[in-house]
């Protein structure tokens, strides 16, 4: 038996941190968005033992969250049985998008399946936690508004589907290194909590409603602060994207990718040929949002 699951990237509408917790996590509030750009993962029952292939450099061993994620699957079943699992990888690496997350996520999914859906989603999630603060959103998708490390999710509705063009230059950022940079400019994070409590429901609503444009007044991201001083590139990209005629351009998780909604495909391909100009790597692609009941 063999299944496919995509592992969908996801991009922070808005990403606030507002508190350092005592085990160095911190935590947040964030508005997370599937988007269709994915990495493709196959899944198929074998021998023995779990198998991973990709197509990228990457470890296919317990370094990678994929591997670790079938690992967990099979600890929470109590059993395991074999599986090779080939993962094609297309998100860009260390980029903000979460597709590490979205990979591990992709196989629980595709394991559940294989084993003949054991676990609900609620369980699914709670093993998605113990393997990283995203793979919990992953394993759902949609737009969801996320608290704590991200794991504690509520639905938002969200009527837009803009033209998204997302675009990356440089090197990855190290997500650890991108929050001990937000410990030493924001300390305690006081001012944090209170700009993220008023500008919030700014968005949500907006998103809901389908009729307010999504300016950049609604997007939000604190690593901006930290990342754009080094990462020149980001700033750049964001002109670049506003310049093509984008609503608004915003940084994604701790970068350094960069995305622009555009409310035509035209403008959203003019920013594409336009970024790949100045030596930017740019994806076009869409949300993916979830139907009313799923
Ligand atoms: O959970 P994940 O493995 O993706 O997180 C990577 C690192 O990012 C953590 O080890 C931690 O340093 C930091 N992090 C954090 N607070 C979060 C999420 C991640 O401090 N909510």
């Amino acid at each position: 038996m063999t299944v496919k699951e995509l592992a969908r990237a996801k991009l922070n509408l808005y990403l606030d941190v507002v508190a350092r917790r005592p085990d160095g996590y911190h935590d947040l509030v964030s508005v997370m968005q599937s988007i269709s750009l994915a990495d493709t993962l196959t899944l198929e029952r074998v021998g023995e033992g779990i198998v991973l292939f990709t197509t990228a450099d990457l470890p296919t061993d317990g370094r990678n969250l994929a591997y670790r994620a079938a690992q967990a699957f099979f600890v929470a079943l109590g059993h395991s049985f074999g599986v090779r699992i080939t993962l094609e990888k297309n998100i860009p690496m260390q980029a903000g998008l979460g597709g590490g997350s979205a990979d591990a996520a992709a196989v629980l999914r595709g394991l559940n399946t294989l084993a003949g859906v054991p676990f609900d989603t609620a369980r699914l999630c709670e093993i998605a936690a113990g393997l990283g603060a995203d793979v919990p959103f992953c394993v759902v998708g949609g737009t969801k508004l996320c608290r704590g490390v991200g794991e504690r999710m509520e639905a938002v509705q969200n009527a837009h589907n803009p033209f998204v063009v997302v675009a990356i230059a440089g090197e990855g950022v190290s997500t650890p290194w991108a929050f001990a940079q937000l410990d030493a400019r924001w300390g305690d994070f006081a001012e944090c909590t209170a700009a993220s409590a008023s500008a919030l429901p700014l968005l949500v609503r907006a998103l809901s409603n389908g009729e307010e444009p999504m300016d950049k007044a609604l997007l939000f991201n604190r690593f901006e602060s930290v990342i754009e001083p080094q990462r020149p590139m980001v700033s750049h990209i964001k002109r670049t994207l506003v310049d093509c005629g984008a609503l608004c351009a915003r940084m994604s998780g701790s970068g350094p990718s960069v995305f622009g909604l555009f409310e035509s495909e035209q403008g959203a391909r003019n920013a594409q040929k336009a970024l790949c100009a100045i030596g930017a790597k740019a994806f076009l692609c869409r949300f993916e949002n979830q139907k009313a009941g799923e």
